[in-house]
């Protein structure tokens, strides 16, 4: 099928180009800013450990379902909840919320990165430096510098969502992708022989299981779906521009497994660097913000090494921020034949509305909800308590709703496709994800 970008036609992937796109929603801040402080303020190993026993279990399953639901229906989230019972199509709409709210605050952090960016071009990591905390403190509470950032970042994603899926989304996630795997193994080696780097890849590796908890859990089950992209809409919208003939059980395997590679690979930048400097690895959000501008100024060639990182940063914030986007752009042309260029000027202009007072909340008189600041309330909202919830709704559907044999057929391709894992898989759907999703999101929730 011919895309249309400017038209209302829904466009199509390759399959490379979709494991590429998906590859590129999921790998993206969660992997290179979260992952590394979440395990350094989470006990180091033990996160590590519990985060991949979630991964191939319960990410594995909710990916393949999602994937599944998205290639069936070949709609976006509300159409696709609705194809298979209309009943479900209300909670088909928090594949809509989601992204969006995601996209609100992800612009303001993708502004924060394109300015370090360009300060790494300009003046290098001295200028950041003695001070680092100083200077980021002052950038994220400025009210005008981060959202003009913000809106350079938010140009970016426009000019690549509106050329469409396969000319624009597709073309950039086969240059970037790459870039940044390559990127990030030249920084792994210098930062792993860096002296005094053994302690932080002992940090890293070695699980303490006295610090095993339900937090630890619940900080890990969390950090799965946001950082695979699941029960936000995003993979179903992705995988509803599949073609047919696809190996769908392969690409479930293929996207977390590169995903998590690139999570590791992002511990081994970051926590060896920050033992071998004498950091404390709790620092928590500001990790690569504080931390590693102040490591870059110590190091020889830090200014080169801390552009590509910057550099290899805003590359994945792109092609995570240009999957977010897409189920509410989709839905749009879907149901209401927006064409591709309005529904993506509006969503970017939308989200940009609500990213004003989130960056403003960072501020000293910014808007606080419940003794949080806006930005932590709209981080809290989706990702503990919308994901999980979105998540366990899709396991239902797939899982009882939707029936089996339609399920196995759009999954195998009338036995073209071996679906070997079928049982397991339905195991893991049905009575383990379910059970975890909700006991976590009564922890994550402030409930338990
Ligand atoms: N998975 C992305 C990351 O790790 C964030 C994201 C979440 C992107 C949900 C799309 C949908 O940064």
């Amino acid at each position: 099928m011919k895309e249309k970008p400017s038209g209302t036609s829904r466009g199509q992937f390759s399959n490379v180009g979709f494991i590429l796109a998906a590859a590129g929603s999921a790998i993206g801040l969660g992997n290179l800013w979260k992952f590394p402080y979440l395990t350094g303020s989470n006990g180091g190993g033990i996160f590590v450990l519990v985060y991949l026993v979630i991964l191939v279990t319960i990410g594995f399953a909710c990916g393949l379902a999602e994937m599944a639901l998205g290639k069936h229906t070949k709609l976006n989230p509300v159409g696709a909840f609705r194809t298979i019972s209309k009943k479900w199509a209300i909670a088909g709409f928090l594949g809509i919320l989601i992204p969006f709210f995601i996209s609100t605050y992800y612009v303001v952090i993708g502004g924060w990165i394109t300015d370090y960016l360009f300060h790494f071009i300009g003046s290098g990591a001295s200028a950041m430096a003695p001070d680092t905390e100083a200077y980021f403190n002052a950038l994220i509470s400025d009210p005008i510098r981060p959202l003009l950032w913000t809106c350079v970042f938010v140009a970016i994603n426009l000019v690549i969502v509106s050329v469409g899926i396969k000319n624009g989304i597709e073309r950039a996630n086969k240059v970037m992708m790459p870039a940044l795997f390559v990127l990030l193994i030249v920084m792994a080696i210098r930062a792993c022989t860096l002296p005094g780097a053994m302690d932080g890849i002992r940090f890293f590796l070695q699980p303490d299981f006295k610090s095993l908890s339900m937090d630890t859990v619940a900080a890990a089950l969390v950090q799965v779906f946001f950082s695979l992209s699941l029960g936000t809409g995003c993979t179903l919208t992705y995988a509803s521009y599949l073609p047919k003939e696809t190996d769908l059980v392969r690409n479930a395997l293929i996207v977390p497994a590169l995903d998590s590679t690139v999570a590791l690979l992002a511990g081994f930048v970051t926590l060896p660097a920050v033992f071998a400097f004498g950091f404390a690895p709790e620092a928590g959000p500001g990790l690569i913000f504080i931390t590693l501008p102040a490591i870059f100024n110590a190091m020889p060639f830090g200014n080169i090494l801390g552009f590509l990182f910057f550099l290899l940063i805003m590359f994945a914030a792109l092609t995570s921020s240009v999957a977010l986007l897409e189920p509410p752009i989709a839905w749009l042309i879907d149901t209401f034949r927006v064409p591709r260029k309005r529904a993506t000027i509006g969503m970017c202009l939308a989200s940009l509305l609500v990213a004003v007072p989130v960056s403003l909340s960072n501020g000293p008189n910014g808007w606080q909800i419940g003794g949080r600041s806006f930005f932590d309330f709209v981080i809290h909202i989706t990702e503990d308590l919308m994901i999980p919830i979105s998540a366990l709704l899709l396991c239902l559907l797939v899982g009882y709703v939707w029936k089996r044999d339609s399920v196995r057929q759009e999954i195998s391709q009338g036995g073209m496709y071996s679906f070997r894992v079928e049982s397991v898989w339905y195991v893991l759907l049905r009575y383990v994800a379910p059970p975890a999703i909700f006991f976590v999101w009564l922890t994550s929730s402030g409930i338990l």
